[in-house]
């Protein structure tokens, strides 16, 4: 059968819609089929789906294949005259989902696209900074070009592997570096805003770390600049792909519990906060800024509408040698009396669980788990090192309202999702699933909670 389809077409292609032949044949009972690109210029690696594929067609050549049983087929293939040959019938739900669709289109315009790689620079080499090594380096499209740290130590350990890498010991050179296409900014919070803005004026794309800044004034002159000059600006949300929060967004928006109407979500414990710039409120943006810049973001993105009011309160009671609340709370009001709290504490001696979400038909926990790892120590007894409760993902359980509850499984983690959205989105201009705008809203409870709790926790309307 002859379709054609529209595709979230890559900037500055011609064709609006692509001529799709669908391989006519029995197809498999709809379930998930891992798709194995075979592109040189797809950096997400596998992509799963729920299809019902049609089995036969050769591997061999193919774009992109599936498994079944122990037989590799032809699932994408070139056709005549530019269309592509697809082996799903033209109802499947993989039609509407969008990581099969830019896959789609990456096959269609891949014979006129050479691989390019954009060069990425690293603005601090903290503890953040490996990761983003790593990421980059493993992210096809992507390449380290340079790094700057002002300890040049940290500096050091980002190119002992990778002498091609360049290393400025001032920040202004890296931004300047005409081999560096992307910066990637980890310095702490209060530089974010000077720092993104600085790279932009530079011409280059920007990955701010979290929290984006520390005002909405600022990420707002941030993003108006970017979308001015036609360049990216994203926050590394990374928690938006955590194992326990995609396992409970699929859940919620799967139905399984109806509509969210209540959520409550904590991070913390017992103990004195680090003595480092996150205990600093003035660099940090305050207690509920570090952590909650995630937090958020995973609440913002998973109950949908307006929120009309935040409200909430610092306490300072027992740590005076740092400057962010020992504990806080902030509680968003979205629409229709839907409420979400985010409890951030350095007193909490009794943990809450991680995740608490209620919904018209059931409930999904998130529960903290007491992990350890076993070794033996140096003169060979036994050492136990024990994870802080943020460290491993929680146990997630679905109870129905029957009062069955089920332990529900992670999947498999993308590799690398955030590096390889920006590594589409640079190359081929497909909206990333992290977006300044939505890291900006994030900013807005956030300074509402502030102005909330210095309030006494009366309601304020984010910006
Ligand atoms: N997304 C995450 O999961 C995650 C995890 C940790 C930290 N972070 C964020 O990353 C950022 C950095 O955190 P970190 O824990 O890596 O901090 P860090 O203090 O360990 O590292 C910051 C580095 O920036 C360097 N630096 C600061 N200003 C500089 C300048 N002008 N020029 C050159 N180097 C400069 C410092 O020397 C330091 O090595 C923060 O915004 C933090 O919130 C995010």
């Amino acid at each position: 059968m002859v379709d054609t389809r529209s595709l979230p077409w890559p900037e500055g292609t011609d064709s609006a819609e692509l001529t799709i032949i669908t391989v006519e044949g029995p197809p498999l009972p709809r379930h998930e089929v891992r798709i194995r690109p075979r592109l040189p210029q797809w950096p997400r690696g596998d992509v799963l789906v729920l299809a019902d594929p049609i089995p036969g067609q050769p591997a061999e050549g193919a774009l992109a294949t599936f498994s079944h049983g122990l037989a590799e087929h032809g699932l994408i293939t070139a056709g005549p005259g530019g269309a592509l040959l697809v082996a799903l019938p033209s109802d499947s739900a993989a039609w509407t989902d969008p990581a099969f669709l830019e896959l789609l289109a990456v096959a269609a315009v891949s014979r006129d696209i050479a691989p390019a790689s954009r060069g990425v620079g690293l603005l601090g080499f903290g503890a953040i900074g490996a990761a983003h090594a790593t990421a980059v380096r493993e992210t096809l499209g992507l390449h380290l070009a340079a790094v700057c740290d002002r300890d040049p130590a940290r500096a050091a350990v980002a190119c002992a592997s990778d002498p091609d890498v360049r290393v400025h010991d001032d920040a202004h050179a890296l931004i300047d570096d005409p081999g560096v296409d992307v910066v990637v900014i980890s310095t702490p919070p209060d530089s974010h805003a000077y720092w993104a803005m600085a790279a932009l004026e530079r011409g280059k794309h920007v990955v701010v770390e979290k929290p984006m800044a520390l005002t909405t004034r600022e990420c707002d002159a941030l993003i108006e600049f970017a979308r001015g000059r036609g360049l990216a600006l994203s926050v590394y949300q990374n928690r938006r792909f955590d194992p326990d929060y995609t396992l409970i967004r699929d859940s919620v928006r799967a139905g399984r519990i109806g509509e969210v109407f209540h959520l409550e979500t904590f991070v913390g414990g017992y103990a004195h906060p680090c003595n480092y710039w996150h205990s600093d409120a003035g660099v940090s943006g305050g207690a509920l800024f570090d952590w909650g810049s995630h937090i958020i973001d995973q609440v913002l993105d998973l109950i949908d509408g307006d929120v009309e009011s935040v409200s909430a309160v610092n306490h300072k009671r027992v740590w005076h040698d740092v400057t962010n609340a020992d504990h806080s709370r902030m509680t968003l009001h979205f629409t229709a009396g839907r409420e979400a709290t985010f409890v951030y504490s350095d007193l909490a001696a009794a943990l809450k669980p991680r995740w608490y979400v209620l919904g018209t038909r059931g409930a999904i926990t998130g529960d903290w788990r007491r992990e350890s790892v076993l070794s033996r120590n140096a003169i060979g007894t036994l050492h136990e090192d024990h994870f802080a409760p943020a460290d491993a993902p929680p146990r997630v359980r679905l109870h129905s309202a029957d009062g069955d509850v089920t332990d529900l499984a992670f999947k498999e983690a993308e590799p690398h999702p955030f590096h390889a959205d920006l590594s589409l989105w640079l190359q081929y201009g497909f909206a990333p699933r992290v977006r300044g705008e939505q890291s900006r809203r994030v900013i807005a409870m956030l300074e509402a909670a502030e102005e909330s709790a210095r309030m006494g926790g009366l309601p304020v309307k984010p910006s």
